[in-house]
């Protein structure tokens, strides 16, 4: 069966709206309610080996890369094992040490990135384990790792991923859930965990659904030359990625920082032409967050504040984006949807070319 773009303006806007589906799919026959966990059968990792891990690296480039990012902070707090992502494409060259009990995990779309796959072939040369989150079946990664788990995001065009990083996401989660129920994760935190995965695609549909508001937004932020995008431990990935989707398509400038940062630098920098993207979900850090961006607006900066629904955010002069509430471990993909949804209303109010930015390619096979 053909896939185009059909209907849609664009690939990306296509893939965007596919996103609920794509989400419903990942998840789908890997979750066991009985015993509150999920079901990854290709991992090749049996619950000795499970109980062994001592550490979890990321490894991916670009998008990919920031929601590894995400995924590590998923691992460490439901497994409770220490986890970071690196680029892939810095990985090998730093002649990096290879530990027996370090899992490693490898995200890609296309499963054919040079750098991810070179920093794959790194780990296995020196003797380490790597496992594979990766779209596309039988792809050079998912071939060179131990094993892993396909996303079924099914086709993604577009040179921004959306779609498909939803589902990498989702996979880091389903990851987090069995390594962290074979080890510490209790029945009711699994519970849930899968409650808030069932409830997940309908959310992502009721964010998508904000689509005119958003745009409404869009055509305000692409005004600037400049903007930032902040956020805070889990809200951090997010402002990444959202800045990486602004520049990729709109090519403004997009900055992502640690709200905690601002202070440190990049406060010098904010005046009403510099508007910021605050990521801000209700968690422990909201009332430090709202604080650092009062900073912003003492200084004339226009703010765009992406938190959830009835959050209280203090009489903070901003533009609000409202996301539904799950759990707080899942916030992060709630969050980042509506980052998509400016990025893309961005560019197209530009008139580029969404689907093929200048400079990019969808994939980059190629050192
Ligand atoms: C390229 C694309 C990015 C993508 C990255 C990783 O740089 O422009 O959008 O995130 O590659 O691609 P992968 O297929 O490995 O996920």
């Amino acid at each position: 069966e053909a896939y185009e773009a059909g209907e849609h303006a664009s690939y990306m806007r296509k893939e965007m709206l596919e996103q609920p589906e794509a989400a419903r799919r990942v998840v789908s026959g890997r979750l066991d309610k009985r015993f509150a966990t999920a079901h990854l059968g290709g991992l090749n990792l049996d619950a000795r080996e499970t109980r062994e891990i001592q550490r979890v690296k990321v490894l991916g480039c670009g998008s990919a890369y920031y929601v590894g990012q995400m995924g590590a902070l998923l691992i460490e707090e439901l497994a409770r094992i220490p986890a970071d992502a690196e680029a892939a494409s810095e990985f090998r060259y730093r002649d990096p040490v290879i530990e027996p009990d370090t899992l490693y995990v490898a995200v890609s779309q296309s499963g054919e990135t040079i750098d991810t796959l070179l920093a794959v072939q790194e780990v296995r040369r020196k003797g380490g384990r790597c496992i594979g989150l990766v779209n596309v079946v039988g792809s050079a990664i998912a071939r060179e790792c131990d094993g892993g788990l396909y996303l079924h995001a099914g086709p993604e065009v577009a040179v921004a991923s959306t779609k498909a990083l939803t589902t990498m996401f989702l996979g880091f989660a389903l990851l987090a859930l069995q390594l962290g129920r074979v080890r510490d994760l209790s029945i009711a935190d699994g519970r849930r965990l899968i409650a808030g995965l069932e409830a997940l695609p309908e959310q992502v549909e009721a964010v998508l659904a904000q689509e005119d508001a958003l745009a409404e937004t869009a055509r305000e932020l692409a005004k600037a030359e400049s903007l930032f995008f902040v956020g805070r431990v889990r809200g951090f990935p997010v402002a990444r990625e959202g800045a990486q989707k602004f520049k990729e398509i709109s090519y403004r400038h997009a900055e992502a920082y640690q709200t905690s940062e601002l202070k440190h630098g990049p406060l010098a920098l904010i005046s009403p032409a510099v508007p910021t993207v605050a990521i801000v979900p209700d968690d422990e850090l909201t009332d430090r967050n709202v604080g650092a961006l009062h900073e912003i607006a003492a200084r004339g900066g226009p703010l765009v504040v992406v938190t959830h629904e009835g959050l209280d955010l203090g009489g903070l002069p901003a533009t609000r984006i409202d996301v539904p509430r799950n759990e707080k471990e899942l916030d992060p993909i709630l969050l980042t949807i509506p980052l998509q949804v400016l990025a893309y209303h961005a560019a197209l109010h530009l008139g580029h070319d969404i689907d093929k930015p200048r400079n990019l390619a969808k994939s980059v096979t190629v050192e």
